[in-house]
């Protein structure tokens, strides 16, 4: 397996609900290291430049208004297949649908209120880290 980086957010819901420590201490058990990490709010523009594959979607404007209505936390996670590892310590989308033990099942409060976002791919994941993070911020 190769060492991987994605990217991490931390909502604008999780955030307001006070879960950041929470969701870094789960990051911590499960091994990831924090390569880089930063506290933001996203502008209107911004969280649409990020979610543009969605920007067909019904939920675009609903999800891009959640995204920029308070703090992120975003951050660059490195691991083994950090990826997929990612994506399976969050759980599903859908907190009701994700597995017991994750994130989004423990802490999510719905489908778009879903306390965190991981990138789906290796190419997505390059994008994503470069939307936030650049030179020395990844060294
Ligand atoms: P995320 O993994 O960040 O990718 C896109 C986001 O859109 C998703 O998490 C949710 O926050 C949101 N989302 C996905 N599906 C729906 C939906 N059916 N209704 C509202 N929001 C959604």
């Amino acid at each position: 397996m190769a060492v991987e980086r994605t990217l991490a957010i931390i909502k604008p819901d999780a955030v307001g609900r006070g879960l950041t420590a929470d969701i870094i201490s789960r990051i911590h058990a499960a091994k990831f290291q924090i390569v880089a990490i930063k506290s933001l709010r996203l502008g209107k523009k911004q969280a649409e430049g990020f979610y543009a594959v969605h920007r067909e979607r019904p939920f675009f404007g609903e999800l891009t208004a959640f995204m920029s209505a308070g703090k992120a936390v975003v951050m660059v996670l490195e691991a083994e297949n950090a990826i997929a590892k990612w994506r399976d310590t969050m759980g599903a989308t859908d907190p009701a649908k994700a597995a017991h033990g994750t994130i989004r099942k423990e802490l999510g409060e719905s489908i778009q209120y879903n306390c965190t976002h991981g990138s789906d791919a290796a190419e997505t994941a390059a994008a994503e880290i470069s939307y936030f993070f650049s030179g020395a911020e990844l060294a």
